[in-house]
């Protein structure tokens, strides 16, 4: 798997990880398909998709709970394990809680990167960082991130730090979600941040709009026809173009994870690229 840097750690993460949200349920713990969740999670670690995103809302903790059930067949360190603390948890003491009890689940002694998942206009960011460098000092964040922060709020985040940095913003970015390109993806080239895309095959309707033959969606068929690959690595191949940003498609079918995990270690050219961003614009 092609790996990246992350922010400006030495530090490399796979260009395709594998995101979580839906999988042990979506807003309440779903326990019917335990046994093919922690099947799915751990092939797609052997597939090298070994950057693993939950969230402690994610089926109200059952995702972390699957994802440790998941890991705990692997070596830790070969691992790149990434959660979040819910944006009513952001006082200080409510972060260092939110973390203690995601890394319960999770079966782990510390989390990789914690991230805040949405900001909250009451809770002064300052407070809410001065909780992430406690978790980094203690151990049990080796580094921290944002979610869906714009370019003035994560230069908020990045002021507040003090001996740490912001090393990554998830966002939503896909072919047909294009916001974050005009300030965010650029303001994050500029100070080292990667960009995490999230929900980067538009929850599978970009793929459905090339088996339906839409105008963009025959764009995207046309080119995948040509490189021998699927509408989906077109599609995430070209989320990851940028060097900054890796993603996190969500797939619980063996199909879906060896599709996601072939859609890096190869490039669409410069043409391509413009061709597919000028359709899906
Ligand atoms: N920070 C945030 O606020 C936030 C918000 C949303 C999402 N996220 C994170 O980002 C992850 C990904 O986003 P997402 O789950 O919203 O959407 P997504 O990854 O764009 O789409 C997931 C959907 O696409 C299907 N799929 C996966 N691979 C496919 C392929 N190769 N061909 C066709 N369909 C495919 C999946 O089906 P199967 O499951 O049946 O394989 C699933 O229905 C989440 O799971 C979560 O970890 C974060």
């Amino acid at each position: 798997m092609e790996r990246r840097r992350l922010g400006r750690k030495g530090e490399e993460i796979p260009v395709i990880g594998l995101g979580t949200w839906g999988i042990g349920g979506y807003s309440t713990a779903d326990h019917s398909s335990d046994g093919r969740a922690v099947e799915a999670i751990r092939y797609a670690v052997e597939l090298g998709m070994t950057h693993i995103d939950t969230a402690e809302i994610y089926g109200a903790g059952h995702s972390e709970e699957l994802v440790g059930q998941a890991i705990r067949v692997f070596d830790r360190d070969s691992l790149f394990i990434a959660t979040k603390v819910w944006n009513t948890h952001l006082r200080y003491d409510d972060v260092i809680r939110s973390c203690r009890r995601s890394l319960e689940r999770l079966g782990l002694r510390y989390v990789d990167l914690y991230m805040v998942h949405w900001p909250n206009p009451r809770i002064p960011l300052s407070e809410t960082m001065r909780a992430m460098e406690k978790l980094v000092k203690d151990g049990l964040t080796r580094y921290i991130g944002v979610s869906n922060f714009d370019a003035r709020l994560l230069g908020e985040a990045m002021q507040a730090l003090k001996s740490e940095e912001i090393v990554s913003n998830q966002v939503e970015y896909s072919l047909s979600s294009r916001y974050v390109e005009r300030e965010l993806i650029p303001f994050c080239e500029r100070n080292g941040v990667t960009v995490v895309a999230y929900t980067p095959l538009g929850r599978g309707r970009i793929v459905d709009e090339a088996h339906r033959g839409t105008v963009r969606g025959r764009v995207l068929a046309e080119i995948a026809g040509r490189y021998g690959r699927t509408p989906a690595q077109i599609a995430l191949n070209w989320v990851v173009w940028r060097e900054g940003v890796v993603t996190i498609p969500k797939a619980a079918s063996r199909r879906h994870l060896e599709e996601n995990a072939g859609a890096a270690g190869w490039r669409l050219s410069l043409e391509d690229y413009r061709r597919l961003s000028d359709a899906w614009s």
